[in-house]
């Protein structure tokens, strides 16, 4: 079943500031406070919700954004993004433009209130498939713009076909996952194997570039 995507939502309300001291701390207090009232984790029509450690992720994210990885001034896109936790990390604390697509309407519904408290101007979601191109263009958004793209273990073959087809080479892909051993995917080159833990557990961070498609001659 197709939902018809929702108006998309520019959210920009409250001022969380970036680069902020304790910012990481604050957020990861609001999930945590709904993670133990909720049970979070449910199977929907299309995947499976799941949030991500937003330790995990900060800690990725930063060991990325520091080795020069990822660019954070170019746009991420958290491809399935449950209740908003990730862009809320990756434009609210570290101030990267991020955009998130979620297919579920109901949880499409908690992101948005969620970001209402968490985000500012760089952050864009709209409801709809990540694997279809009309989604990106509600929000004003090609998707070969996208420098970086997360997923976590939810139709990851489709989001890594759609980056092999049509992003420009260079396009990092971030594959976090309970599993330490990296999928193959074509055209994508697997470039570090990050292993997180924490007392929440074990997590691994996949991190993929686009690479040169060595099968076409240029002439
Ligand atoms: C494991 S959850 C991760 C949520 C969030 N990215 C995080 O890391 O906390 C994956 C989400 O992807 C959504 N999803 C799966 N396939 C999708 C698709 N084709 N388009 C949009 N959302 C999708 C699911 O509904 C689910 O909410």
């Amino acid at each position: 079943m197709w939902f018809v995507p929702q108006t998309p939502t520019f959210v920009n309300s409250v001022n969380v500031g970036v680069y902020g001291i304790n910012q990481f701390d604050t957020l990861k207090s609001y999930f945590d406070m709904l993670d133990y009232h909720k049970d979070y984790a449910y199977l929907n029509e299309i995947g499976s919700f799941i949030p991500s450690s937003l330790q995990h992720i900060n800690t990725a994210l930063e060991h990325i954004i520091n080795v020069g990885m990822i660019d954070p001034t170019k746009l991420f896109l958290d491809a399935g993004c449950g209740d908003g936790r990730i862009v809320a990390l990756t434009g609210g604390v570290h101030g990267i433009p991020s955009i998130g697509i979620e297919y579920d309407p109901l949880i499409f519904q908690q992101a948005k209130q969620h970001l209402k408290q968490w985000s500012n101007s760089h952050i864009k979601i709209v409801c709809g498939d990540f694997e279809k191109d009309a989604t990106y263009h509600k929000i004003g958004v090609h998707f070969e713009e996208i420098a970086t793209i997360f997923n976590y273990i939810n139709n990851v073959t489709t989001i890594a076909t759609k980056i092999a087809r049509q992003s420009p080479i260079g396009t990092c892909f971030l594959l976090y996952d309970s599993r330490a051993i990296a999928q193959s995917f074509s055209e994508l080159r697997l470039i570090e194997n990050i292993t997180l833990s924490d007392e929440s557990g074990v997590g691994y961070l996949h991190v993929y570039k686009k690479q040169e498609n060595s099968h076409i001659l240029r002439v």
